[in-house]
């Protein structure tokens, strides 16, 4: 027998690239806080791409005011108990009818992060007789729902072909109901859900959708999400969002008919058998909400960016695969990861322009990404820097980068 604690010293785990490093530089970097458009890292101060604060709210006075007041009235430990038994308030019940408004449905059910929503949005409704039908780019968070319900049949990212197949293999097996699991946009690529076919199937083989829309909610459809982009709306059976991303807090949401938000409620154990969400939390998202009712400016401004970046990487000759949204990925080739990571290196230490690296685990093997995250509270000057730095740091390494990627066709890969 071996002891448990054995493999903590001899392997990395499912991090191990990550944790052999221990370099405090790709592998959990320090960012001197407060959040913002230039932070400090290593002692430089940076301009940073690396933090999902899409709509640039941690920098407005009015949203960090609210959760003083809320700290003041309530502390941090408000409520004390789960939801269930003591932890429920007037201004939780508020929220959720907000984001249900929001969402364009009867109802919604908090929880304290996203990934336990999903978890438990997931784990409450898949019964024994049903099944999941989900995107293999999907989350971490909902690849781990759909393994524990070890009832689930993957398909090809985005491809109603295989998501046809894979709905018809669900009927010949299974008895029950069909979850047809999606993002709205996919968080490390930036490409958005093929909505359209995906509903169209939905509807014949009598499945439900769960989205989530992670990094849609706040960014796409004037804010509303992916399926008000499409118009699809209605067709989202359960719309899930979280608030660590544009909302810049912490929590998420199911969004459904009212039936389906008690029943989650009452069955998600994640969330049945945890704390309830912080009044410190609520009470600074129902004043965000508010505060964006306002100021529509923060969406437009979001975009307006996005374009500026996008626009200026794309025509510097830079490959951006098939982004729809705010996350814009520059596409590093395939086989040049080492060059990828000196490249970043590079932007950091020589330009102070800090970006994150994504690799294989969080996307498929043979993918690296230079991903960044545009917000509305970086300016002009910002974006005309960091491309000049991009362009410089490229031709300073006499990188062929935009050719070697239509050559190795990872342009089509993702
Ligand atoms: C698609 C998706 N779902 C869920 C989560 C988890 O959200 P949270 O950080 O609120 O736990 C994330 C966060 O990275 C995400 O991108």
């Amino acid at each position: 027998m071996k002891d448990l604690f054995a493999k903590c010293s001899e392997e990395g785990g499912y991090f191990s690239y990550f944790r052999m490093q221990r370099d405090r530089y790709f592998a959990m970097p320090i960012l001197e806080l407060p959040p913002g458009p230039h932070m400090v890292f290593q002692g430089k101060e940076m301009i940073q791409w690396v933090i999902n604060d899409y709509l640039g709210l941690t920098v407005i006075p009015e949203i960090k005011e609210a959760a003083i007041e809320a700290a003041n009235r309530w502390g941090v430990y408000s409520p004390m108990g789960a939801r269930i038994l003591s932890g429920n308030t007037e201004y939780h019940v508020k929220l959720e009818k907000m984001l249900a408004k929001h969402a364009g449905k009867e109802d919604a059910a908090l929880f304290n992060y996203g990934y336990m929503g999903v978890q438990g949005t997931t784990h409450s409704l898949i019964g024994k007789d049903d099944v999941i039908v989900i995107d293999k780019l999907s989350h971490a968070s909902m690849m781990d729902a759909a393994f524990a319900t070890r009832r689930f049949i993957p398909f090809r990212h985005n491809d109603p072909h295989s998501l046809e197949l894979a709905l018809k293999r669900a009927q010949r097996l299974h008895d029950g109901g069909i979850m047809i699991m999606i993002e709205g946009v996919y968080g490390m690529t930036g490409d958005i859900a093929n909505l359209p076919p995906i509903v169209d199937l939905k509807k014949k083989y009598g499945a439900r959708i769960f989205m989530d829309d992670a990094h849609g909610h706040g960014t796409m459809g004037k804010g509303r999400g992916l399926g008000f982009h499409f118009g699809l709306q209605d067709e989202i059976d359960i719309y899930f969002g979280t608030f660590a991303k544009a909302y810049a807090a912490i929590g998420g949401f199911s969004a459904a008919p009212e039936p389906v938000c008690e029943y989650i409620q009452f069955n998600a154990r994640s969330q049945v058998f945890a704390k309830s969400l912080p009044m410190v939390v609520v009470y600074t998202i129902i004043k965000t909400m508010e505060y964006l009712q306002a100021h529509p400016e923060r969406y437009d401004k979001l975009w307006k960016n996005t374009h500026k970046l996008q626009n200026g990487l794309r025509e510097a000759g830079f490959s951006l695969g098939k982004t729809q949204s705010p996350v814009t990925p520059v596409m590093v080739p395939a086989d040049d990861f080492k060059t990828g990571m000196a490249f970043l290196h590079k932007m950091r230490d020589e330009k102070h322009i800090l970006i994150s690296g994504v690799m294989y685990p969080v996307v498929p093997k043979g993918v690296f990404l230079a991903r960044m995250i545009p917000t509305a509270a970086h300016t002009d000057e910002d974006i005309d820097k960091t491309i000049t730095a991009f362009k410089e740091a490229r031709d300073e390494m006499g990188l062929r980068w935009g050719e070697t990627i239509e050559k190795n066709g990872l342009h089509h890969a993702i």
